[in-house]
């Protein structure tokens, strides 16, 4: 799955175009009825922290991921990849490789050219690694060596190697416009104007991506890391032509994806073909460099922000114009948070991406919202500073109540003012320097506190499926073919399903992971608890149901009178007569399956999205350039919490990717040899425990029934957006002085001060 088709099912296109045609979607905008407060239902176990499930399962090394997988037979699958970023293969020669014993079997990957280093080329199976090794080395191919280009601003030239045949290297990707720019910047009394840059971030999962490959007669059976087992099912059937009946997926447990794990991977396919040619099971696993190559990274960008505002703050124009770069595939449209945080009636946006011969960048972790949130919020802060103006009362004054880009309708929720308000007291805004750089320190530190604001989607997808199973032992069992990237579905699943029948997280077997299981969407776009969670909702309110009324029959009362408690029912009228759960399940004298569903929402009406607001305080050393985080208050907006534990867990984790982005991570390419300098993670920095600061998460009380029948929004994205503009906008509270590119390693905020001194 690209960026583009990633975002379209993020945001419920399907849904949203179909609601954007009915008429009262306009009367509704018009009318933009505030929101009516309601107030969530208190539950048990439901918002209440539960460990995990399987947490023993994953500490004690017995959860078994791909990796894990071995079947009978099983081979070892090896891939020979291009070292060169642009050429003609001319032949591929995989004679000496099969006459190497040991080797089942081998296959040609590449016709006509090669477009970046790490593109494959050719592949084999045998009977374990060193001999795959072996036979990898002996494939001889020829190649014509062509011209090519891995730096984006090179590609730009018109003289620079055409990167896709007969197409130009450079490509818009977005416009947008409501009102008139001119106009706006013409009434304005304060133009900022800035260019913001982010580098090319590698998802990096724990686990590396990899699949196993079995055939069993007609039926292939692939177990794969993936956040979209239908989707891979869907897609080996489409690209083998085979029968989607006949494609089973499989992934029980799993080290991440952050977007890089969507879809079919040409890997995967090679896999099926070799176990086809050799008749047995085959593993093929990529390594940490593969993975800084060939499955994707967050696009780079270059933006170009120009907002203009009255003195009072109330924004007149902001103009937006990007560059961004995602290799051979495309870079991010980064313009969703220019349209739609803040009100603003004059807007124009035009963005383009530009081929490099790199691998195709994929969809990370809020891809497109993430690069345009720290621009954006970046040049928020410098406004703010034009404007002599505290920069959250600026947020504060101009943040969007309704959607504006698209359908106008108004957002479901307040949320966002109350994370502002939240996040405020929690971080202690009044402490920042009044005036960026103005607060001094001890010797060469200087402190600052900085804000951001995210918005994403994360409704969840309508139609997510999930069967509960109640047996005649009593015992239960939840189903549905979604899968757990690590972020605790699992347990998710088992918390809804015990509150709703009055039992505990321990007493329910979660079966997921499967695509065979009832259908469930894709783990991207913050969809997968809002989708997920609903469904077995709504199974076990079914199951309740008919278990009161067998309960009447066996306690002699009218079901209307029957109550549930933890582990029985019993007679509202006459307490004295009740019977225990499993007893009330061995009269259902066989296993019975209640089928769940998250239905609808009503996007006619109202647009469905998720908020935050970060808060950073930070440390620079204006004389080594060192950046410290020294503590973090994230407020999110995402609806009803199903678990505080996990719910905690996703927002440090999305944080600290953002700060880790914000302060350390970029894919470096070497423009002599067209390759990576630093695909593994000695190089490539990822903030560690010694860089992540106390973290205070907040989740803002808002309930809204309308969403889903908890209220329950996603939280994976939205944690992950504004981290590395709080950390940015901390910085220049701190120095003064604006970081406009990230990561903000020493040097560039040595650069900055210099910038700085020098008064330009
Ligand atoms: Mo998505 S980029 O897989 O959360």
């Amino acid at each position: 799955m690209n960026s583009k088709e990633y975002m379209a099912e993020a945001r419920g296109d399907a849904a949203r175009q179909a609601a954007k045609s009915k008429p009262q979607v306009k009367a509704a905008a018009a009318a933009a009825k505030p929101f009516p407060e309601a107030k969530a239902p208190e539950y048990r176990l439901i918002g209440k922290p539960t460990s995990r499930i399987d947490g023993r399962e994953i500490v004690t090394g017995r959860a078994r991921y791909t990796q894990d997988v071995k079947l009978r037979g099983m081979l070892i699958g090896k891939i020979l990849r291009s070292p060169r970023a642009a050429a003609e293969v001319v032949s591929i020669d995989l004679g000496p490789a099969l006459a190497v014993p040991g080797v089942m079997a081998a296959i040609k990957l590449a016709e006509g050219k090669v477009r970046y280093a790490g593109q494959q080329v050719a592949a084999v199976a045998a009977v374990d690694e060193r001999t795959a090794e072996k036979a990898l080395g002996l494939i001889k191919v020829e190649y014509k060596p062509l011209p090519y280009v891995v730096d984006w601003e090179k590609a730009r030239d018109a003289s620079a190697p055409q990167v896709r045949d007969g197409r130009s290297n450079v490509e818009k990707i977005n416009e947008y416009g409501r009102g008139d720019v001119e106009k706006g910047f013409a009434q304005a009394d304060v133009v900022v104007e800035h260019t913001y840059r982010t580098g090319f971030e590698v998802h990096n999962p724990t686990e590396t991506h990899g699949s196993v490959a079995a055939w069993e007669g007609d039926h292939l059976i692939v177990y794969d890391s993936t956040q979209n087992i239908h989707g891979v099912r869907d897609g080996l059937a489409r690209a083998l032509k085979v029968p989607a009946a006949n494609v089973t997926v499989i992934k029980n447990y799993m080290g991440g994806g952050f977007g890089s794990k969507l879809g079919v991977n040409d890997y995967t396919i090679a896999a099926v073909n070799l176990a086809r040619q050799a008749g047995r099971p085959v593993k093929m696993l990529l390594s940490r460099r593969d993975n800084a190559v060939c499955v994707g990274y967050r696009p780079s960008s270059s933006q170009t922000y120009k907002i203009g505002a009255k003195k009072d703050g109330t924004l007149t124009a902001l103009q937006l114009t990007n560059m961004a770069s995602g290799g051979i595939g495309s870079g991010d449209d980064v313009a969703e948070p220019a349209v739609d945080i803040y009100a603003c009636s004059n807007c124009k946006v035009f963005e383009e991406t530009v081929y490099t011969n790199t691998g195709a960048s994929r969809a990370m972790r809020a891809p497109g919202h993430t690069q345009g949130a720290f621009g954006l919020e970046s040049a928020m802060d410098e406004l703010a500073a034009a404007l002599d103006m505290d920069p959250l009362e600026l947020r504060r004054k101009n943040y969007s109540t309704k959607n504006l880009g698209d359908t106008g309708l108004p957002y479901s929720s307040k949320g966002l003012d109350k994370c502002y308000e939240l996040g405020a007291k929690a971080i202690g805004w009044e402490r920042r320097n009044r005036k960026p750089g103005e607060g001094g320190g001890a010797g060469p530190l200087r402190r600052g506190i900085g804000v951001a604001t995210s918005i994403w989607f994360g409704a969840g997808a309508p139609g997510t499926l999930a069967d509960i199973v109640l047996y005649p032992d009593g015992s239960v069992e939840v189903i549905c073919g979604t899968q757990d990237l690590g972020t605790g579905t699992r347990t998710h699943m088992a918390v809804v399903a015990a509150e709703t029948l009055g039992l505990e997280p321990k007493d329910i077997t979660v079966k997921l992971g499967n695509s065979d299981y009832p259908w469930a969407p894709a783990s991207g776009g913050s969809q997968t608890t809002p989708s997920v969670a609903p469904a077995v909702r709504d199974a076990g309110l079914k199951a309740v149901e008919r278990l009161k009324a067998v309960a009447a029959a066996r306690l002699k009362v009218d079901a209307g009178d029957v109550v549930m408690a933890e582990r029985k029912f019993s007679s509202k009228s006459d307490p004295a007569k009740s019977a225990p759960f499993a007893d009330v399940c061995r009269d259902l004298r066989r296993e019975t399956v209640f089928h769940g569903e998250r239905g609808g929402m009503p996007m006619d009406q109202f647009a469905f999205n998720t908020f935050g607001a970060h808060f950073a305080e930070v440390e620079v050393n204006v004389e080594t350039g060192r950046v410290r985080v020294l503590k973090y208050v994230a407020a999110q907006d995402s609806g009803q919490v199903v678990n505080r534990l996990t719910a905690e867990s996703q927002v440090i984790g999305g944080l600290t990717q953002g700060l880790s982005a914000g302060l350390f991570e970029e894919r470096v390419m070497d423009d002599a040899t067209g390759n990576p300098v630093n695909p593994n993670l000695r190089d490539y920095k990822i903030a560690t425990s010694l860089d992540i600061p106390e973290i205070t998460p907040i989740f803002v009380d808002v309930f809204d029934p309308r969403i889903n029948n908890l209220g329950v929004k996603g939280l994976g994205e939205p944690a992950r957006v504004p981290a590395s503009p709080a950390v940015a906008n901390a910085v220049y509270n701190a120095i003064g002085v604006h970081v406009r590119e990230i990561p903000m390693t020493p040097k560039r905020v040595l650069e900055a001060l210099k910038r700085k001194e020098s008064g330009s």
